[in-house]
């Protein structure tokens, strides 16, 4: 039977991760996989999940099954700093799932379920698991504009003009903030339009919030979510707690759906926990309990909060390094959005070739669309990445 299998493409992202690991310069400097890295490459535990864990371990006393969808302290914790009080809590039902990428598969399948005709709108480009999923849950799509390539930020006029395709009963896939992979991000007239179109439409909206706190701030970065709770009467939410708290290998995510009334909620409720049950029962705990210890308990919070706000500072820092150091060294401002970009990531704009020049003769990786990942630059590595970078494009 398994002599049936075909091999299937490798993930982008982590197939680059491996190509890292293998290869043994030690000059080697890794721009690929979005894992925020302090300035010594180290992916730090924070200091506020730390201290929570070690509670955890003093006060747990069973390790005996949550519920289907995970404990209601997590939901409640996670609602409110995703959604503050932009949504009666009557109509919002809530899953945890493993990470992020749990919480998009539980999303698509549910919305699957509730309308098999439904085409989900991505933005193009997107996170390339997005498409993987889509594509493995037997889902249709289309792709939205959303990047200019020459300007390297928003394609609004395209943006808007590709939306107005969409049919009553389709789904639009929105980032809530950080764009991956290209770090441009729809201001809040821009969230305003969209909202808009997309209630004239008769759309539903999915939003991957996976980096809040890592552009303008926890508040900033949910602009654009809450905006649309406060006004459609259905929307999915799938938010990531891998990067904000640190705890990628935990895999800490949860579904948040709205429904248009609090009987329409319960069924909502139901549907989501039995995805979970069809797809890995129980989701993990641990990661969603140190979230909620540390969102619940004031000292903790502050912690964790100053020390969010110290990562995404440090990455406007590194972003403007870098615009500098390619400005002077390319004699341009051809990047000087970089240092415009919000969140974990910004497209370079370079071309396949160049990024394959900067992997083999310069050990830089980045993903082929010249993807790069801030947290992996530093004081050091910066201007080694500006001469190369310049000397490809030269
Ligand atoms: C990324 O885009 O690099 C992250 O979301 C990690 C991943 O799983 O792809």
């Amino acid at each position: 039977m398994l002599n049936n299998l075909k091999p299937l493409p490798a993930d982008k992202i982590l197939m680059l991760s491996g190509l890292f690991r293998a290869d043994e310069r030690s000059t080697k400097i890794d721009l690929g996989v979005g894992v925020y890295k302090d300035a010594s490459g180290h992916t730090p535990i924070m200091r506020a999940v730390k201290k929570a864990e070690k509670q955890l371990w003093e006060t747990e006393d069973t390790k005996t099954y949550t519920s289907l969808p995970g404990d209601a302290g997590f939901h409640k914790a996670m609602a409110d700093v995703v959604l503050a009080d932009s949504v009666d809590r009557a109509r919002l039902a809530c899953c945890a799932t493993p990470g992020g990428t749990g919480a998009i598969h539980n999303v698509l399948e549910t919305i699957k379920m509730a309308n098999p005709d439904t085409t989900v709108w991505v933005s193009n480009p997107t996170w390339g698991n997005h498409l993987s999923i889509l594509k493995h849950l037997g889902i249709k799509f289309e792709a939205y504009d959303y990047f200019d390539d020459d300007t390297c930020a928003i394609d609004f006029t395209g943006m808007i003009a590709s939306l107005q395709n969409v049919q009553a009963g389709d789904t639009v896939l929105l980032h809530g903030c950080c764009h991956n992979p290209t770090g441009a991000n729809l201001n809040q007239t821009q969230w305003n339009q969209v909202a808009d179109l997309l209630l004239e439409k008769g759309a539903t909206p999915f939003i991957d919030i996976a980096y809040q706190g890592f552009g303008d701030g926890l508040d900033n970065d949910a602009y654009g979510t809450r905006l649309l709770a406060s006004k459609f009467d259905e929307m999915m939410i799938a938010a990531s707690c891998s990067k904000n708290f640190g705890i990628y290998r935990e895999r800490t995510g949860i579904v948040l759906a709205i429904s248009a009334d609090a009987d329409a909620a319960k069924i909502t409720q139901g549907t989501l926990s039995y995805m979970n049950r069809q797809n890995f029962s129980f989701p993990p705990d641990h990661g969603a309990r140190l979230v909620t210890m540390v969102l619940s308990d004031p000292a903790l919070r502050a912690d964790w909060e100053a020390e969010l706000e110290e990562v995404r500072s440090g990455m406007l820092v590194l972003r403007q390094l870098l615009a500098d150091a390619l400005r002077s060294e390319t004699g341009s401002d051809r990047f000087g959005f970089i240092a415009e970009h919000r969140g974990m990531f910004s497209r370079l704009g370079l071309t396949k070739d160049q990024v394959l020049e900067l992997r083999d003769t310069h050990a830089i990786y980045m993903v082929d669309d010249s993807r790069i990942n801030i947290a992996g630059l530093n004081r050091k590595n910066v201007p080694i990445i500006a001469k190369a970078v310049a000397s490809v494009i030269s």
